[in-house]
């Protein structure tokens, strides 16, 4: 990211780069963190890794002309001795969506229309998959390996995506695909360079990005610019939108720019993939808790395992006295909520192994039994504002984790009983070691009370209603066909919007 350009500049691309800026991005840094993997290709000596996307999300309050941000959302090149700039792709200019360029990427030698290349492909969170030429950046194949509704494909003379104007949610606000969770995470892919096919574990997400009237510029608290609590609303008020989160591993082959085959889907994000060289594909199935095996080529599932939590992680192959071993780290609470057991385990794989897994815990979620909503509506208005802001990133929407296990369900705790109890942890960091930091420089006792009133609100009515369609869930009609599909039926959950974790 380019500094103020009062300060001066680093390098001639900073100086490049500032040119597509408006406002005062750096006051609060605009964003573009490397957060994923970095590549070193040996051949041309060079560095490659990927951008994240800007701060704020909501480009329209970050640059108000809406430039292009370099150097956002893009793979970039750079010499391995000095870091010098070699050359980009900036892969969402103008980016809006949380479109990271950060997702893993696979160096490989093949032969595109002719010709010998070797290349650098990501499956980007904005549901295309980008194919450059390592050495020169030359852009040769983009193509959408899931469903993409904010662009129609990508212009190949410019490199540029044609960008649907309703997508940038400014008059109104948009059901995105892939929405914020990106049509491919953090998630290793896999490829197989004897058959050229590349495994992707894929995404298909909605989520609704609805402006926030509200945004002030601010270094505290959650500021994107959006309404992050919105999908709540949006889905109430629109119930036939489409929804929906879910993962699924695909084999593409990226010289044709098609898929090979899939697999099911399961709920939420799937597993990294792995291939091997007996031609076999290991991956879990996220929420589905299954760890299996597929045919690299056909896509048959030739054995699983029920690991009794979450696969998601990057199994391994390797090698010790002759034989041969697979592992995964597996352990991922999709299901039971942050204080069931989360049966986190490295699970190893032989060809003779006998071991089997003890048989899993009773868990009884803690009840819903909140005390009495006597607050004003107003106050429980403010607590909602301020719940969506400072808490719903991690405690979910609308005061209730749901589906995933990262933080705790607020309208089961105990606390809700006593202010007191409740300050102890929000403003004065009792439990900061266990990931929930005090929020005494953002919040005062006022607004502590205002959130726990909305919370004690959002609980009565959980309790004494039958629960809202859930964020991630398919709308009625898809609920109905989705009647014959176990698989999908039994997950029937919802993730939280933000699942780079
Ligand atoms: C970065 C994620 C994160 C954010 C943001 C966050 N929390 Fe937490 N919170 C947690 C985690 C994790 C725990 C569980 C800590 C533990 O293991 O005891 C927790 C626990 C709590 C608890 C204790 C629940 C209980 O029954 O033990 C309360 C109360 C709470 N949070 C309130 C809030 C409020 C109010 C906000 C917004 C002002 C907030 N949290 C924002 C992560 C978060």
């Amino acid at each position: 990211m380019p500094g103020n350009p009062a300060d001066g500049f680093e390098n001639e691309q900073m100086k490049v780069a500032a040119e597509t800026w408006s406002g005062e991005w750096w006051k609060l840094g605009g964003g573009g963190t490397v957060w994923d993997t970095a590549v070193y290709d040996s051949v041309n000596d060079l560095v490659i890794f990927g951008t994240g996307n800007g701060t704020p999300w909501n480009q329209q309050y970050r640059d108000p002309e809406t430039g292009d941000n370099l150097f956002l959302a893009s793979i970039m090149a750079v010499k391995l001795e000095t870091g010098e700039y070699v050359w980009h792709y900036q892969a969402t200019p103008a980016e809006t969506w949380d479109y990271d360029a950060a997702s893993p990427m696979t160096i490989a030698d093949i032969t595109y229309e002719g010709q010998q290349h070797r290349v650098v492909m990501q499956p980007s969170k904005n549901g295309f998959l980008y194919m450059l030429d390592v050495a020169s950046g030359e852009l040769l194949r983009a193509d959408p390996f899931t469903e993409v509704n904010w662009a129609d494909g990508v212009d190949m003379t410019t490199g540029r995506p044609r960008t649907r104007p309703e997508a940038r949610y400014e008059d109104a606000s948009f059901n995105l695909l892939p929405g914020v969770q990106g049509a491919h995470g953090w998630h290793p892919n896999a490829y197989n360079p004897e058959n050229g096919l590349l495994y992707i574990a894929t995404q298909h997400a909605y989520s609704p990005m609805v402006e926030d009237p509200n945004y002030e510029p601010s270094d505290v608290g959650f500021n994107l610019g959006i309404n992050f609590g919105a999908s709540f609303t949006y889905y109430r008020d629109n119930p036939n939108a489409p929804r929906g989160f879910e993962g699924f591993v695909q084999a593409w082959d990226p010289v044709a720019g098609k898929q090979v085959w899939r697999s099911e889907s399961n709920q939420g994000p799937t597993g990294s993939v792995l291939a091997t060289a007996g031609g076999l594909i290991f991956q879990g199935s996220g929420s589905g808790q299954e760890f299996r095996a597929f045919d690299a080529q056909t896509g048959a599932k030739l054995w699983s395992m029920q690991a009794q939590t979450a696969v998601l992680a990057g199994p391994i192959s390797y090698e010790l006295d002759g034989q041969q071993y697979i592992a995964v780290n597996v352990g991922g609470n999709q299901q039971g909520g942050y204080y069931a057991p989360n049966y986190s385990r490295l699970l190893v794989f032989g060809l003779n192994g006998k071991v089997q897994l003890p048989p899993v815990k009773e868990y009884t979620p803690p009840p819903l039994d909140p005390p009495p909503a006597t607050a004003a509506a107003e106050v429980v208005d403010a607590g909602r504002g301020r719940y969506s802001q400072f808490c719903a990133i991690c405690h979910g929407e609308e005061g209730q984790t749901r589906g995933g296990g990262a933080s705790p369900d607020l309208t089961r705790s105990a606390m809700l009983h006593s202010q007191e109890a409740f300050d102890t942890v929000v403003l004065q960091g009792a439990l900061t070691e266990r990931g929930m930091g005090s929020f005494a420089e953002a919040l005062k006792p006022e607004d502590t009370q205002a959130i726990r009133a909305f919370i004690v609100a959002r609980a009565n009515e959980l309790k004494n209603a039958p629960p809202q369609p859930a964020f991630g869930a398919p709308p009625p009609a898809q609920q109905q066909q989705q009647r014959s599909e176990p698989a999908q039926q039994q997950n029937d959950e919802v993730q939280q919007p933000h699942v780079e974790q």
